[in-house]
């Protein structure tokens, strides 16, 4: 009985600080496994004085990591580019095997809505429940989106929404800049086929990234800003808070109040 209290006491104290997934079906004793790394060490023989590199070894040994990098952004670079349409960039980004994040992603997280509307929303990454579903926005934050829209008459039917990166970061972890700069090309051609009227960058990583700009997303939302595609043509786009952002700080929902009547007010203007 004791025991069982212990066991829950243990799981609701995981839930607090945010273990959302299992791992591995068998527990794993990491005590025994770091005594057992540091027995290796002492055991192992003792290192030796670096030696003075020369600089061509010294390129050399930095070379793989930066190899890799450029390898996997070339290659999304000419895949995006060899997309003629939604699908076809669909398929090349379904295959896409250099990303490491799609190794420990269940599913690609491609976008939904619709693909003919003059709205696109681009936020940061899948989490978990995306991850399982195969669909951008449905958890608890998409389901503020949702409302977030509805309250200015929108909905997925004349939205369409994806991510800057389709696949999930393990434990909802920001993307790294080397995920976001090797799958830039992917949203970018993402951005060009769907051809928006008005774009809305739902949150701070997305609005950095793809504005290029370094400021926080209070400096930014409710601005807008000029979008600049790959042909040369620039989008009106808006940066607000990611509706995670407002469910711990629901006090800012004033603010994305006002951006969403900014947003509202543009697109009437141009239908
Ligand atoms: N947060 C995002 O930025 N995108 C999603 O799809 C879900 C949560």
């Amino acid at each position: 009985m004791e025991h069982t209290a212990n066991c829950l006491a243990a799981l609701n104290f995981y839930v607090d600080a945010g273990v959302d997934e299992v791992i591995g079906t068998m527990p794993v004793d990491r005590y025994t496994e770091s005594k057992a790394t540091q027995a290796a060490v002492t055991q192992a023989p003792a290192p030796q004085a670096p030696r003075r590199q020369t600089s061509a070894s010294s390129s050399k040994a930095a070379a793989p990591r930066k190899v890799a990098q450029t390898e996997a952004e070339t290659s999304a670079r000419a895949l995006a580019a060899g997309a003629a349409d939604l699908a076809a960039l669909q398929d090349v980004m379904a295959g896409f095997d250099l990303c490491p994040l799609r190794r420990t992603a269940t599913n690609t997280v491609f976008g939904a809505g619709n693909a003919a509307a003059k709205l696109m929303l681009v936020g940061e990454a899948p989490g978990a429940d995306e991850d399982r579903q195969g669909q951008p926005f449905v958890g608890v934050s998409g389901q503020l989106l949702d409302r977030m829209l509805a309250s200015i008459g929108l909905d997925r039917d004349n939205v369409y929404i994806t991510n800057m990166l389709a696949w999930r970061p393990p434990g909802n972890r920001k993307p790294t800049a080397e995920e976001t700069t090797m799958c830039l090309p992917f949203i970018r051609r993402h951005i060009e086929l769907v051809a928006p009227d008005l774009l809305v960058f739902v949150g701070g990583t997305a609005a950095t990234t793809l504005l290029d700009r370094n400021d926080g997303i209070t400096r930014m939302r409710g601005r807008w800003f000029d979008y600049m595609v790959d042909g040369g043509s620039a989008i009106p786009a808006m940066p607000i808070f990611h509706p995670a952002y407002l469910l711990r700080q629901p006090a800012l929902k004033r603010q994305a109040w006002i951006d969403l009547l900014a947003i509202k007010a543009r697109l009437q203007d141009i239908s």
